[in-house]
C-alpha cells in the first residue's frame, strides 16, 4: 500500500474518467468496472490483465484485504513445497521461518510493477504460487484460459472491518490522523474499499466454485480455525497432492499447522522486526488471528445493518459465523 509508482498517462488518463472517493490508507480508491482500486493499485491491475501469463499448474490464492491471506500463503506454500522443504520442527531452514509469507507467494498484480518482491516464485520448483486481490471478473484473460487453481479464502466481512479499522490506522501516515470504526464500517458497508465492494467480491467466486469445483475452492477462515486438519486434507486434495499414509503417521498435516499458527508466525524475528520492500512492517499482518473478534467492537446498530445485507446478498454461502 505504502509503495509509490510512477503513474503512466494512460493510467492517469483513466483514473480522470473514473469516480473517486478518499482512500483509508492514503490518496484515494477510484471505482473502475464496478470495482474500487487504490491509486496505486489501479496500473497494476491494468498491467498484470496485459501481461501476466499463467501457467496450466500454477495455483492462484484469491481473497479480499484482511480475509487472512498471509496465513493462507503460509498454509500453501508449506504444503504445495513439503517435499523440498519439510515442515517438521526440526527443520531450522524452512523458508517460512526467514521470509514473511507475502515474499513466498506474491501478488501477480506487482508481477508487472516493475518492483518485484524476492525471491521470485518462478525461482522454485513448479508449481508456482501466487496470490491476487483481484476480483473474478478482472483476472488476466490468461488465467482464466488456463488450467490453473484457484483457491479462495473468504472470512466474516464483521471481522474484516475490525481488521480492516486496525490495518488502516497501523499504516496510514501519523499526520493523517486516525480513522474511526464508523468510517471504516461506513466506507465498507457502502462497497468501498480496496477490491471491494465486498460482498461482490465473494459472489464471484462462489458461483465460480458451484459452476468448476475442480477449479476454484472456496474456503472459509472460520472453518479453517475450526476444522484445521480437515480443511488442510480437503485443500491438499483439491490441488493434487494428498497425504500419504507415511506423511499421516509422520504428523505432517499438525507440524504445517503448527508452522503457520498465528503464534508460531507472529513472534518469529523476521515477521516481528523487518519490512516488506514497499516499507510495510511485516507484524502489520499479525494482530489477533481469530473468528469472532468483532463482537468487541461493532454496536448493535452496525451488526444489524450488516446482518441485513449478508442476508440480502450472501445467504447463498451464509459466512457469517
Ligand atoms: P485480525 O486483524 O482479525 O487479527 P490479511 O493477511 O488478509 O491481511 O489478513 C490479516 C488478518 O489475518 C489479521 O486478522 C491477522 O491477525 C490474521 N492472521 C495473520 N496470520 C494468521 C495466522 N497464522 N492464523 C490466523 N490468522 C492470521
Amino acid at each position: 500500500y505504502l509503495q509509490e509508482i510512477e503513474l503512466s498517462q494512460e493510467t492517469r488518463d483513466l483514473i480522470s474518467t473514473l469516480p473517486a472517493e478518499k482512500g483509508l490508507i492514503s490518496g484515494h480508491l477510484h471505482q473502475y468496472q464496478g470495482f474500487w482500486y487504490p491509486t496505486m493499485h489501479i496500473q497494476k491491475v491494468l498491467a498484470s490483465q496485459k501481461h501476466f501469463q499463467a501457467q496450466d499448474t500454477d495455483i492462484l490464492l484469491a481473497t479480499t484485504p484482511k480475509s487472512g491471506t498471509t496465513w493462507l500463503k503460509a498454509i500453501l506454500f508449506a504444503l504445495v513445497k513439503r517435499v523440498h522443504y519439510h515442515p517438521d520442527p526440526q527443520n531450522m531452514d524452512h523458508p517460512l521461518l526467514t521470509n514473511n509469507p507475502h515474499v513466498l507467494v506474491p501478488f501477480l498484480e506487482n508481477k508487472h510493477s516493475g518492483k518485484n518482491q524476492i525471491p521470485d516464485p518462478t525461482s522454485y520448483a513448479p508449481p508456482r504460487l501466487f496470490s491476487t486481490h483481484l476480483p473474478l471478473a478482472h483476472l488476466p484473460q490468461s488465467v482464466k484460459d488456463s488450467a490453473c487453481k484457484v483457491v479462495y479464502l473468504c472470512r466474516n466481512p464483521k471481522d474484516i472491518i475490525v481488521s480492516l479499522w486496525h490495518f488502516t490506522n497501523r499504516v496510514r501516515h501519523k499526520s493523517m490522523g486516525t480513522n474511526s470504526l464508523e468510517e471504516v464500517f461506513e466506507y465498507f458497508r457502502r462497497g468501498v474499499s480496496g477490491y471491494g465492494p465486498f460482498w461482490d467480491h465473494v459472489l464471484g467466486y462462489w458461483k465460480e466454485s458451484l459452476e468448476g469445483p475442480e477449479t476454484v475452492f472456496f474456503l472459509k477462515y472460520e472453518e479453517m480455525k475450526e476444522k484445521p486438519g480437515l480443511q488442510l486434507r480437503r485443500l491438499a486434495e483439491f490441488l493434487g497432492c494428498p497425504f500419504s499414509p507415511k506423511e499421516e503417521a509422520q504428523g505432517v498435516v499438525d507440524n504445517i499447522l503448527r508452522l503457520c499458527s498465528f503464534e508460531n508466525l507472529s513472534n518469529l524475528d523476521v515477521n516481528k522486526n523487518e519490512k516488506l520492500s514497499t516499507g510495510m512492517e511485516n507484524s502489520a499482518f499479525f494482530r489477533r488471528g481469530e473468528a469472532g473478534d468483532w463482537r468487541n467492537y461493532l454496536t448493535a446498530e452496525m451488526v444489524e445493518q450488516l446482518d441485513r445485507i449478508i442476508e440480502e446478498k450472501l445467504q447463498v454461502i451464509c459466512v457469517c459465523a
